[in-house]
């Protein structure tokens, strides 16, 4: 996907935020790298003043040589070493070219090492700050942006940023020395032909800047279809499976086909304007070439000139005239391109900014201690908290878990449970009340130490690409091999591992698709084992495997959780029923609580739902069903 500044964007907020970005792009970052600035703009100077030497020097050649006027007479040469012949002259003219050509390559390398070195210095610097910045928002951020969309600025906007401070500054640098130099040089040597040779320069530049404005929607339509036909292929390969299953290969055909066919249309209409443009300019060149190749031959020709255009003009300057009119052309045609990629770097500068900018809700408080957790008890006070404004998921929740117990949540699907202690980990702060660690709010400690001491196998398990090894030790990187292969044991994951084709060693793929959904789990637990965590907090940790692996899991799972605090959630109820407290949840508040004796006892949702589980009743009393798919038509149900 691409996002320029005219589409649909969704960091508009971001970008209208951050006010002055390119000002703000050259003296935070542009200033960390002066001497590749310094060296890109001298060099761009100096490389076009020695490209537009060899047309004048030519010039001067075409008199000294031919007309022996000696025309070194009056600049460039001391007198002593002025040559006296025509062949003197010329091996002059052809000794001061082949100067200007060596020195312009030199000067030509160290631009361009000048214009790279800023734009990679700086796209890496924005990039790796950016990301850093962006890893450290809240949840509800990524939860309202697609991943795509935040890849798009980490990549598309800092290449274009790199692109306009490359090629956009190099090319406005060559573009306005050109301009300025040729325009100097013409004037000085004849300001009445100046004038009329230089008449096709604003309209060359105006063309161009035209052509770009229209050209410009053009090519988002291009980007915007091409991004479509990019994610219909993603979504069908991704999902070939499925398409075989439902036996809907024609239907897909048919979607490609019409993405494929809106970017042909898109495209050939971007062509048709394109392939005006080159012959739109040459028409203009063209005619600016001939009104000074007329009027400049005739003053040659006819020295005073003739009728109201009078002139005077030596064959060696009319010379001058034609390569310098020439030369004007095709650097002029960039022009509107270089506006253009201005005003694309400014957008993508102000994005990236703005992304920068944006305010981190879940704040540290500065004078935030370390957490310390003694005996690991855990307390949650009236707790109430939505993810926003308009729904309260979780209301009025409390509980209190001595250290070393076991607290079980249930309760039924979108109840809360997970929301509960996602509150525990600070991935939100807590709408009302408090939550608390051994007395010390989670407010008032700093989030790395609390993190550090909470362990949390997620509901969703992901690996990252890599080893098996490396993703359990994913956070605790010192931890020697040993101590790894000991957390997969725990974990009930190490006899599948040595199984693997490379054991420890095997890639596990992309999100670790190469594993089961139960093994993949087995390797988060192991991942929570290794972190040696105060609290430890398992959310269905065991509900993709086998009820047999399960039971080996909780087997070690006991030891682990022996004598530090634990909270469990689980759908599966044999696997919480010696929990030391179990809450029940339904629709975000806590309807039961007590172990498992007290809940079997008070004959509630858990009573019928354990009966139901254990295979003692059929099916849960109607008023249980009831209130389910009231619940379900009131959250939207499942689909
Ligand atoms: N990031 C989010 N943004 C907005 N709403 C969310 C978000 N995550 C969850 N919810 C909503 O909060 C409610 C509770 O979700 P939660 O994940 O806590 O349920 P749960 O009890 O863990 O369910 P399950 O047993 O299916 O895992 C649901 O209605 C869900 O739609
Ligand atoms: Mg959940």
């Amino acid at each position: 996907m691409d996002i320029a500044a005219d589409e649909d964007d969704p960091f508009e907020e971001q970008r209208e935020k951050a006010d002055n970005p390119m000002k703000r792009l050259f003296v935070e970052y542009g200033a960390r790298n002066k001497t590749a600035l310094t060296v890109g703009i001298l060099s761009s100077i100096v490389a076009r003043v020695l490209d537009l030497l060899p047309p004048l020097l030519l010039a001067l050649a075409v008199d000294a040589i031919f007309l022996d006027s000696r025309a070194f007479d009056l600049w460039l040469v001391p007198e002593a070493l002025e040559p006296t012949t025509r062949a003197g002259q010329l091996r002059l003219s052809a000794g001061l070219i082949a100067v200007a050509f060596l020195g312009g390559a030199a000067f030509h390398w160290t631009r361009n090492w000048g214009w790279n070195a800023f734009a990679q210095h700086i796209q890496h610097a924005i990039r790796t700050d950016t990301y850093d910045k962006m890893q450290r928002l809240n949840m509800d951020f990524f939860a309202d942006k697609q991943t795509g969309e935040m890849m798009s600025v980490l990549s598309n906007d800092v290449n274009r940023l790199e692109r306009f401070l490359n090629d956009g500054m190099n090319s406005a640098f060559r573009l306005g020395v050109m301009v300025v130099g040729i325009s100097v040089v013409l004037f000085v040597t004849n300001w009445q032909l100046a004038l009329i040779a230089l008449v096709p320069v604003p309209l060359i530049a105006l063309f161009t800047y035209k052509f770009v404005q229209v050209i410009q929607p053009k090519y988002a339509d291009v980007r915007s279809s091409v991004g479509r036909v990019n994610s219909r292929l993603e979504n069908n390969l991704g999902g070939i499976q499925v398409i075989k299953a439902a036996n809907t290969e024609s239907y897909e055909s048919d979607r490609v086909e019409d993405v494929s066919g809106d970017y042909f249309d898109a495209n050939w209409d971007a062509i048709g304007t394109r392939i005006k443009f080159f012959p739109g300019l040459r028409v203009l060149a063209g005619v600016g070439f001939v009104i000074t190749f007329i009027v400049g031959g005739l003053w040659v020709i006819t020295p005073g000139g003739i009728g109201p255009l009078s002139g005077d003009l030596s064959p060696g300057n009319f010379v001058l005239f034609i390569l310098y009119t020439q030369r004007f052309i095709w650097p002029m045609a960039q022009f509107g391109q270089i506006i253009n990629m201005y005003q694309r770097a400014r957008a993508s500068a102000a994005r990236l900014f703005g992304l920068m900018d944006e305010p981190s809700r879940i704040a540290e408080d500065p004078d935030a201690d370390d957490l310390v957790v003694t005996d690991g008890r855990v307390e949650y006070e009236d707790v109430s908290f939505g993810y926003d404004q308009e729904e309260t998921i979780v209301e009025d929740v409390s509980f209190t878990v001595e250290g070393g117990e076991t607290l079980a949540l249930v309760g039924p699907t979108g109840a809360g449970k997970s929301t509960v202690l996602k509150l525990l980990l600070r991935m939100y702060d807590v709408g009302e009340g408090r939550i608390a660690i051994d007395g010390q709010d989670l407010r008032n400690v700093t989030i790395p130490s609390l993190r550090r001491q909470v362990g949390y196998v997620s509901q969703d398990t992901f690996l990252f690409y890599g080893t098996v090894a490396e993703n359990i030790r994913y956070g605790t990187f010192d931890a020697g091999r040993e101590a790894v292969i000991e957390a997969a044991k725990a974990a009930e994951a190490h006899e599948f591992i040595t199984n693997l084709p490379e054991g420890y060693d095997t890639e596990v793929g992309e999100r670790g698709v190469k594993l089961s959904g139960g093994q993949r789990q087995r390797i988060s637990i192991a991942r929570a084992v290794l972190k040696d965590p105060e609290i430890l907090v398992l959310d269905e940790a065991t509900s993709d495997v086998d009820t047999e692996t399960e039971m080996l899991i909780q087997r070690s799972l006991d030891r682990l959780t022996e004598d530090r605090t634990t909270f469990a959630i689980a759908h599966r109820l044999s696997t919480i029923k010696d929990a030391d407290r179990i809450v029940v949840l339904e629709d975000g508040r806590v309807v039961e609580r007590g172990t498992h004796g007290d809940l079997l006892a008070e004959d509630g949702l858990y009573a019928h739902l354990w009966g139901v589980q254990a295979g003692e009743i059929d099916e849960l009393p109607e008023e249980f069903v009831e209130r389910a798919a009231r619940r379900q038509a009131r959250t939207g149900g499942d689909d």
